[in-house]
């Protein structure tokens, strides 16, 4: 059966109604212990296949790898120390790098735009298995880029720590216990930054 229970329940103070898949997402620092099988993980890198992109170039590469494997080691190893404070709770760890050119040999300036479109897609399909995804841009990137041999013109982009949602908060240091447990998320109000004509 499908793992959808949350050992913390979050409020999301919503202004309009939403599709209850993007309410109740959220971004875990502690995960069930059950792994996340291959096939699920091939069932979220679909769902992020099918993402739109700028001239349908497709220009994202993952490097992900499941608790236990070399790996794994190998991203945990270039996230940031904050990062490696908690993320050894998740059992899987991803990579997310991008092309920097077109096929021309120009900037794709919509790239890194299109790898935020692939893990959004890929995140709310996980939502709907009962998979958490914690994006992370706390990665030593120089040094992600060269031990995985990333091509010149490809940038790293995130890190991601996927597990099933049900943690137990306990796992970690008191001051992320505590933002784990907050009850309320916060957004800007929707006046903050949507304008129907000039900015502000
Ligand atoms: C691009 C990106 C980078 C992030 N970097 C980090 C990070 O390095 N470490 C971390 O713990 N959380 C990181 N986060 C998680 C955000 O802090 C989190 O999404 C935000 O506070 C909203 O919370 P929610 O996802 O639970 O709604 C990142 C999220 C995104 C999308």
């Amino acid at each position: 059966m499908e793992k959808t229970e949350k050992s913390i329940n979050k409020e999301t103070p919503v202004s309009h109604d939403i599709h209850p898949l993007i309410k109740n997402r959220w971004s875990p620092r502690v995960f069930d212990e059950q792994m996340v099988s291959e096939e699920d993980m091939k069932t979220l890198f679909e769902a992020g296949r099918w993402a739109p992109s700028s001239n349908n170039l497709q220009p994202w590469a993952i490097i992900w790898g499941e608790k236990g494997s070399e790996t794994y080691e190998r991203i945990y190893n270039v996230l940031s120390d904050f990062n490696q404070g908690w993320v050894k709770n998740a059992p899987i760890l991803l990579l997310t790098a991008y092309n920097t050119k077109n096929p021309n040999g120009n900037e794709n300036f919509h790239a890194l735009h299109d790898v935020g479109l692939f893990m959004a897609t890929l995140s709310i399909q996980a939502q709907s298995m009962g998979i958490a995804v914690h994006q992370m841009g706390g990665v030593k990137h120089q040094d992600a880029k060269k031990e995985f041999n990333l091509p010149e013109d490809y940038h790293i982009a995130t890190s991601a720590a996927i597990g099933f949602y049900g943690g137990d908060p306990d796992k970690l240091p008191e001051d992320l216990k505590e933002s784990e447990l907050e009850e309320v998320r916060k957004r800007k109000d929707q006046k903050e930054f949507i304008f129907k004509g000039d900015f502000k």
